[in-house]
């Protein structure tokens, strides 16, 4: 039998776009999809798709049998702002949920990983202007502490049994296929959405809180890049910076007033407030690009004339269809 890839987390914001995309290089067959729960999504039903608990090793690893499964990209996680709201539970699904993937790659039934980190690794105490790789790092996050405790066990996986796990630390990611998950990034994904159908958005975080963002096209991209490169080019088992752009709620609104200018946005600061106080403005990526040519495509204009224009586009037929 070829050997397959899985994806734990496919009907998450990243895992949707990921299986698309892998299933258009590799074939349908190729690419096995997974999730806590079964789908009606027809894109994922486009191939083979199976209910998976990452916290169950026995069925990931029967899984791993079934289809020759030789690759893992593990997605399932709760978001920074979900994993507030239950700190143990997100502590041990992040963390359980990479150690039986690492298991498994340690027992040889694996040969590559993929696993996220993200910019919540960082903390208040890191400097915020082009975050360096290598820097001060005390999150103060539930997700941010699971984040940074799983880059070092990667790495520790990596140096003491060969196991070729990569990462990447996302920053806030922006897609339009998929529905926001929980994040304290996501208003930069919801704030499309209701632009579209209500002119308005009420907006969580303070007008000028700055985040580094990234065009979920150029996520992709960088996962199945950094993974396609070879082992001894990924100098950094942990997790690389990548950068994308940078924008502040006020200068997204703005962007989007540009095409829509009746757009209004006002502010409502939660407690993601706080989450997002912790986190950099913007990252230095330089290692990625030194290390497996890494380079981002969308800027804050490109992002927002996409996003306005796909979701558009998503909603047209179903306003044809009932008239
Ligand atoms: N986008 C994520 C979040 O806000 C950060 O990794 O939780």
């Amino acid at each position: 039998m070829e050997s397959t890839t899985l994806i734990i987390g496919a009907s998450g914001q990243i895992g949707i776009e990921l299986t698309m995309a892998l299933r258009q290089q590799h074939g349908a067959q190729a690419v096995i999809a997974s999730d806590i729960r079964p789908t009606t999504d027809t894109e994922l039903l486009q191939g083979p798709y199976e209910v998976l608990d990452v916290l169950d090793k026995e069925a990931i690893s029967a899984c791993i049998e079934k289809y020759n499964v030789r690759e893992v990209y593990l997605l399932a996680a709760l978001l920074s702002a979900t994993a507030e709201k239950n700190p143990e539970f997100a502590w041990k699904l992040n963390m359980d949920g990479l150690f039986n993937v690492l298991e498994l790659a340690r027992e040889g039934k694996l040969d590559k990983i993929f696993w996220p980190s993200s910019i919540a690794v960082f903390g208040p105490t890191t400097p915020k202007e082009a975050t360096p790789q290598h820097t001060v790092m005390e999150p103060t996050t539930v997700y941010g502490i699971s984040k940074l405790a799983g880059e070092r066990w990667c790495a520790y996986y990596h140096q003491r049994y060969g196991v070729d796990v990569r990462s990447i630390r996302y920053p806030g990611l922006i897609g339009y296929r998929s529905e926001p998950g929980g994040g304290t990034t996501d208003y930069a994904v919801d704030i499309f959405h209701k632009a579209i159908e209500t002119g308005k958005y009420s907006c969580f975080l303070r007008s000028d809180t700055r985040l580094p963002m990234m065009m979920m096209e150029d996520a992709i991209r960088a996962t199945i890049s950094i993974m396609e490169a070879p082992a001894d080019s990924i100098k950094e088992r942990g997790g690389y910076n990548i950068a994308g752009c940078s924008f502040t709620p006020e200068e997204l609104a703005a962007h989007i007033q540009v095409e829509i200018p009746e757009f209004e946005i006002t502010y409502e600061p939660d407690f993601r407030q706080a989450i997002a106080d912790s986190w950099p403005s913007s990252i230095d990526d330089t290692y990625a690009a030194r290390d497996w040519g890494w380079k981002s495509k969308y800027d804050t204009a490109l992002l927002s004339t996409t996003m306005l224009r796909e979701i558009h586009k998503k909603k047209a037929p179903s306003t044809v269809t009932h008239h």
